[in-house]
């Protein structure tokens, strides 16, 4: 069973999960770079192209692909959990883990990452701030359906993020049994 992470631009999606993959000797797959090496195109190129909307469709594409793998660590890009059909794909092989953080700690995480920032388009007519404030709400009730186990990552250092995320993994596991 594949360990999927959603959650908000700047909640430690990839980290944990390279964290997470690291620990348990499982191979680490960010969806947004594999989407980039599928198409040849960087996500902000897409948008350039065809909006949101053409990138939303390659993204579901993305995601029913690597639902068909087996153990392995996804990082899922922050709006992959908005749509039904990518959810029931997650859903299908994997436990599916919502990383949580407030807006003042988003803002603060994604504007000291100057290098992703140029790299992620904006979604909205707003400004930084209130984009993730609007969205993180607009979200909240997307993420907490698609998840199967909640965690706020704003006192957890990566390493013990990924060790609650393992344990709950394993419970979880014994529970299916
Ligand atoms: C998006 C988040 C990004 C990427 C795209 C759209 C979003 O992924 O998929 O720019 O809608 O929140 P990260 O969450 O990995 O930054």
């Amino acid at each position: 069973m594949n360990i999927i992470l959603i959650g908000f631009r700047g909640t430690g999606k990839s980290s944990v999960g390279k964290a997470i993959a690291s620990h348990m000797k499982r191979r680490f797959i960010d969806a947004d770079d594999y989407l980039e090496q599928t198409v040849g195109k960087r996500i902000k190129e897409i948008f350039a192209e065809g909006g949101e909307k053409l990138f939303r469709q390659i993204e579901s594409e993305i995601i029913e692909e690597l639902a068909h793998l087996d153990d392995v660590v996804i990082a899922a890009g922050g709006g992959a959990a908005l749509k039904e059909e990518n959810v029931i794909n997650m859903k299908r092989n994997g436990f599916v883990v919502l990383l949580e953080a407030d807006t003042e700690t988003i803002y603060k995480r994604l504007t000291e990452d100057t290098e992703g920032q140029a790299q992620r388009p904006c979604l909205t007519d707003k400004n930084h701030y209130d984009e993730i404030k609007y969205l993180l709400e607009y979200r909240k009730p997307f993420y907490e359906n698609a998840s199967d186990y909640r965690i706020d990552t704003t006192k957890l250092s990566v390493n013990q993020l990924a060790e609650k995320v393992i344990k709950a993994f394993t419970s979880h596991l014994e529970r299916k049994k």
